[in-house]
């Protein structure tokens, strides 16, 4: 008999699911969040000098120090925030694994975080893997927006940290100055650690700021800030994420990430050090092209009947669908638009825990527009060509 295993509870995911079911339909992927294109020639250059000047072995596990060098200085510049490249940066195997790291190391059997869903599934992972409570905060469509109040209402004298990111998946919601100010509150008055997943820091539309948490008042000595190359450069599948936080935050994740992955790839964090040292014209022309794909896609989704906010940030357009398949529970609407009308997509209930009210009426989709122009194109046709309401009724 095979032995139960302690993770009985999570099951394939929602974005292998999707992938599997696109590509056995030749669909049309707008589901998975990555990018069908590759980052900068240059950065890929660096990493075949890296390889072939024999820098192929284990890099010093906290991190090659021109790459904690890169990020602070860019910390700096960008935010005015200081990180002692030393001591308080570290590069990780992806957002991911810091997220993964900063749980397990203050999260432990009988304590509580908070986390406001739909979220990025890792977080309700990293807490079981710790043995911690994860208690939730439910947004909620059109307006998606964070209520401190709700958060305040959570808080047990167990609750370790709170989880935050900002711009947000899978809504594109980049948190305003007052939500953020809202959720630091509570940090502040109970003495918790913020965990700020900032991975798309990068990719935010005008008007929209992003506002990172380390920089409110009292709160760079209690947020672990957590980003990633995987967005900023269109490398998702390289893997290097990085943490900043004062050092005695950093001490617990470098020690989980001791034993975790120990470190993260040689030639790939010497790409990177060559990725940070692109200058604005990348950021502007990164940010131009996302927007683009942004209004490509949401006049699509709009004209085939989706309601969708336009999103703020993130690579991510949330859309409702209650007037194309009322009453239509998500997963079976995506399942039916990827086999009938050969488009991929997410369906947001899986971004809540299991059995959460608001997740049950949802009736959202997730839509990615981090793809090439054709795939724009190509998934455009579709949903303005095909009158997607008679195969799914
Ligand atoms: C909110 C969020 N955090 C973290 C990650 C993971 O980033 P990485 O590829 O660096 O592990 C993702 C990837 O989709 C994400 O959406």
């Amino acid at each position: 008999m095979a032995p139960q295993h302690r993770w009985q509870n999570f099951q394939t995911s929602i974005f292998s699911i999707m992938s599997a079911e696109a590509s056995a339909m030749g669909a049309v992927n707008l589901a998975q969040g990555f990018p069908d294109f590759n980052g900068p020639g240059d950065i890929i250059q660096a990493a075949a000098d890296a390889m072939k000047k024999g820098l192929n072995q284990y890099a010093p596990a906290m991190g090659i120090m021109p790459l904690r060098d890169a990020i602070s200085r860019r910390y700096g510049k960008t935010y005015d925030l200081k990180y002692d490249a030393e001591r308080e940066v570290t590069i990780l195997s992806g957002a991911t694994e810091a997220i993964w790291c900063a749980v397990q190391a203050f999260c432990g059997p009988g304590d509580e975080a908070i986390g406001i869903a739909p979220f990025y599934d890792s977080y309700p992972a990293a807490c079981h893997a710790g043995g911690a409570t994860l208690n939730t905060v439910a947004l909620k469509p059109p307006h998606w927006r964070v209520d401190a109040d709700e958060i305040a209402r959570l808080v047990t004298p167990k609750t370790k940290m709170i989880l935050v990111n900002t711009p947000h998946n899978p809504t594109g919601r980049v948190l305003t100055r007052d939500e953020m100010e809202g959720i630091a509150t509570v940090a502040r008055k109970h003495d918790l650690i913020v965990m700020s997943d900032e991975v798309y820091e990068e990719i935010v539309f005008a008007p929209a700021t992003h506002i990172p948490m380390a920089s409110l008042p009292g709160m760079h000595e209690r947020t672990i800030t957590i980003s990633s190359t995987s967005k900023t450069f269109s490398f998702t599948g390289w893997k290097i994420g990085y943490a900043c936080a004062p050092e005695k935050l950093t001490e617990g994740i470098r020690r989980v990430h001791q034993f975790t992955v120990f470190c993260s790839a040689t030639p790939l964090q010497h790409a990177m050090v060559r990725a940070f040292d692109l200058g604005d014209d990348y950021y502007r022309q990164f940010r131009a092209d996302y927007l683009t794909r942004r209004e490509t896609l949401l006049a699509a989704i709009r004209s085939a009947g989706f309601v969708a906010p336009t999103p703020e940030g993130t690579y991510f357009i949330s859309g409702g669908y209650e007037k194309l398949a009322p009453g239509t529970d998500d997963i079976q609407f995506t399942l039916d638009l990827v086999r009938n009308h050969k488009i991929a997509l997410i369906p947001l209930s899986p971004f809540y825990l299991p059995g959460d009210p608001v997740a049950k009426g949802l009736r959202q989709v997730r839509f990615a527009f981090c793809k090439t122009p054709e795939t724009l194109a190509a998934a455009a046709e579709i949903l303005c060509r095909d009158n997607l309401k008679p195969a799914i009724l």
